[in-house]
């Protein structure tokens, strides 16, 4: 049977990378799978968070999946922190997981910088606890934005080693599920970077909650290059994706076109035949219309959900409650497998 799990930390301003990479992606997948949607507040942790604003972020980010259009009768939306078997698997998958493997990972080099001495123990052990998040639940399938492809790498493997270890055919080696057109949103102001919250720049990102004129404000800005737009001649073969070599040349073009696909719904391919030959001030009116007509409605009834903690509240309640139930007897036989006594 196949489960879907994903997770999103709340670390505040929930951006559009946030949204094209998953949480739209979430919405379709509800009516093919059982679904779990975790907000990941103990993964927020790993770095510094104001005790005041991790369970407004948390709620931030609840807020975004039920206005983005996922049904809490239908899928499962709680906080990690709710569910004790995120804590319980992730210490048994610190003992299965290589110092190796996690030496490896790009987003704790990225995120310990050049303080890697003082970077939390939870920052080095996030993947483990990932892996615990997704197969305390024997999830099958995660969407998620390419960032996250290397995580998903490292589940498999506990998943693998742990099997192997123990001489059980137990946790399902899962399937990262990345796709749309914009798997990978950059920065407005540098088509190189990621957009990311820890970008100083508010100019670098649009934030669900934005309003139509910071929207139109920060496309207007986005950084772009005296040229016309690209047209299909930047695809590859077979015509579905932008060719790397051709996007390393002007990747704020293609980002702002990749985006412009995402949100309309239409491929890359008809994308840039639309636009091809425009100029940028043209284009960017298209895209703050597009915009504000597809994320205004949500960003408005993020505000009106925050505005209702208890509701969310509730919401987050019972689906931890569902969760716990589904997670409960995978830990149990998780013990017996390990050995524990008591199991
Ligand atoms: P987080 O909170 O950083 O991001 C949440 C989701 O948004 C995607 N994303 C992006 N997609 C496209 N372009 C971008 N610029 C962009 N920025 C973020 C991420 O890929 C992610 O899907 N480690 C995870 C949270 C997590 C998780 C899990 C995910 C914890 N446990 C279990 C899946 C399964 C993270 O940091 O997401």
């Amino acid at each position: 049977m196949s489960r879907i799990f994903s997770g999103v930390q709340p670390t505040g301003d929930l951006h559009l990378g946030n949204y094209l990479g998953a949480i739209r992606n979430f919405v379709g997948l509800q009516d093919d799978f059982e679904c779990l949607y975790c907000v990941v507040d103990m993964h927020a942790i790993t770095v510094w968070q104001d005790p005041e604003l991790l369970a407004p972020h948390t709620r931030e980010v609840a807020a975004a999946f039920l206005a983005s259009g996922i049904d809490p009768t239908d899928s499962i939306i709680f906080n990690q922190s709710q569910v004790t078997a995120h804590a319980e698997l992730a210490w048994v998958f610190n003992c299965v997981a290589r110092m190796g493997w996690l030496n490896r990972m790009t987003q704790f080099k990225e995120k310990a910088g050049k303080h890697r001495e003082n970077a939390s123990i939870g920052l080095y052990v996030y993947p483990n606890l990932m892996a615990a998040d997704i197969l305390a639940y024997k999830a099958t399938h995660v969407p998620v934005g390419e960032d996250q492809k290397q995580h998903l790498e490292l589940t498999r493997d506990i998943a693998i080693k742990f099997n192997n270890d123990f001489g059980a055919e137990f946790f399902p080696v899962v399937e990262p599920l990345i796709f749309g057109e914009a798997t990978r949103v950059m920065s407005l102001r540098d088509g190189t970077k990621k957009m990311s919250k820890s970008d100083p720049s508010e100019y670098s990102r649009i934030n669900l909650t934005d309003g139509a004129d910071d929207i139109a404000g920060k496309i207007r800005k986005a950084k772009t290059d005296p040229g016309e737009l690209p047209g299909t001649e930047s695809l590859t073969e077979d015509g579905r994706h932008i060719d790397a070599e051709i996007e390393r040349t002007r990747p704020e073009a293609f980002n702002l076109l990749s985006i412009y696909a995402a949100l309309s719904g239409q491929t890359i391919a008809a994308t840039l035949d639309q636009f091809a030959g425009s100029q940028f001030s043209s284009f960017k009116g298209e895209l703050v219309d597009l915009s504000v007509s597809k994320l205004g409605p949500i960003g408005a009834e993020m505000q009106r959900l925050m505005a209702a903690p208890d509701h969310v509240d509730q919401i987050l309640h019972d689906g931890a409650n569902r969760a716990a139930a589904i997670a409960a007897p995978v830990i149990k036989e998780v013990h017996k497998i390990v050995g524990f006594l008591g199991a």
